[in-house]
């Protein structure tokens, strides 16, 4: 017999021990003490019986436990998210370190040089001599240029940085700015026995950009194929017309570029760091000073490469509506009707 306080059996005597095949009961459960032992006659045994036990267990966890695997869950992601800003962190702290090592190297070299050419002025054995004065004088005002260049390169990153730059557009024929930078850099190439050829194609060459940054951005993309082509450089550069307007493309066959270093090319201050690659001295400007700049111009920039083989860099220039000189040559058919 048994009565039932808060809907739980209490057994009031030892009854019939029934168990179901073993499976358990009230009379077989695990959970069984015998109640006040001191006593001189123990009254019985407390035995506590689960009918649903895992169920009863679970539930009564399930809050704690939902909760703390969210708690780890955030825990986890604030130490993955954590590591990730200490990494990023990281590597621009070795970009900056690379950045100023390559800088002081960079200016270290033209201040030697004139430092030795104005002590080599100074000595009584070249006064005497006007032509040599003079070789000296150019050697000091060609450094003078190249640091000044230098400067002007880094600074005109900052402007961009800081977005206050604008672009002087007007109608510009790219075919004669992409003359203009290869006659320029040429010298380069031919000293170092390399050719560099042209091939434009473009049927619609004229668009509307900033001459100055244009030419600047031609001018990167020469040296970086100049640049990364340990033998004798082979650079081309095309233009042709697509659909979206005129794609310039500047091609080299040089030491080609990782598909892993292809992400970060664009990144300001990036390098790639491999072997003697370093004996080419760069601030890692250039190609994020390209990109900035084809972004002001609503085109694009691309890069295809392989490494050991060469590396082709793409500039898309978006169609203007209608250029100047076009208009021009309508205004003038319309006249001649
Ligand atoms: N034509 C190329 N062939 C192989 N690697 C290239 C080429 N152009 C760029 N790279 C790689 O991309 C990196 C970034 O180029 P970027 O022009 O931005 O910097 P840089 O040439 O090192 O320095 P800077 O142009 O500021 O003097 C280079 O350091 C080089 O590793
Ligand atoms: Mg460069």
């Amino acid at each position: 017999s048994y009565v039932i306080v808060n809907d739980h059996f209490v057994v009031e005597d030892s009854g019939p021990q029934i168990t179901h095949g073993g499976a358990p009961t009230l009379y077989n459960s695990p959970y069984k003490v015998a109640l006040f032992t001191q006593d001189v006659e123990s009254p019985g045994y407390l035995s506590l019986y689960f009918p649903n036990r895992t169920r009863l267990v679970l539930a009564s966890v399930l809050p704690t436990l939902v909760l703390s695997i969210v708690f780890t869950g955030i825990i986890l992601f604030c130490f993955w998210y954590t590591i990730q800003v200490i990494y990023r962190q990281k590597k621009l702290s070795e970009m900056k370190n690379d950045f100023i090592n390559n800088m002081t190297h960079e200016f270290k070299t033209p201040i030697a040089t004139i430092s030795l050419a104005a002590d080599s002025i100074g000595s009584p054995m070249i006064m005497s001599h006007p032509d040599k004065i003079k070789r000296f004088v150019d050697i000091i005002r060609q450094e003078n240029r190249r640091m000044n260049s230098q400067v002007e390169r880094v600074l005109q990153m900052a402007m961009i940085d800081k977005k206050d730059f604008q672009l002087n557009l007007d109608d510009l024929n790219l075919h004669e700015v992409i003359q203009q930078a290869v006659d320029n850099f040429s010298l380069q190439v031919e000293k170092r026995d390399g050719v560099l050829r042209t091939d434009l194609k473009a049927q619609r060459p004229v668009i509307e950009g900033d001459a100055t940054h244009i030419a600047s951005i031609i001018h990167n993309l020469l040296d970086n194929a100049n640049k990364y082509s340990p033998e004798n450089p082979d650079i081309t550069i095309s233009t042709r017309d697509v659909p979206m307007g005129v794609e310039v493309t500047v091609s080299d066959k040089g030491i080609g570029i990782s598909k892993d270093a292809r992400k970060h090319i664009f990144d300001k201050f990036y390098r790639v760091h491999t072997g003697n690659i370093h004996d080419v001295k760069g601030f890692g400007l250039g190609l994020s000073y390209v990109k900035a700049i084809m972004t002001a111009h609503k085109g694009l920039v691309d890069v295809k490469s392989e490494p050991g083989k060469g590396s082709s860099f793409i500039l898309t220039f978006p169609k203007t509506v209608i250029t100047q000189v076009e208009r021009e040559m309508a205004e003038r058919a319309i006249v001649e009707e």
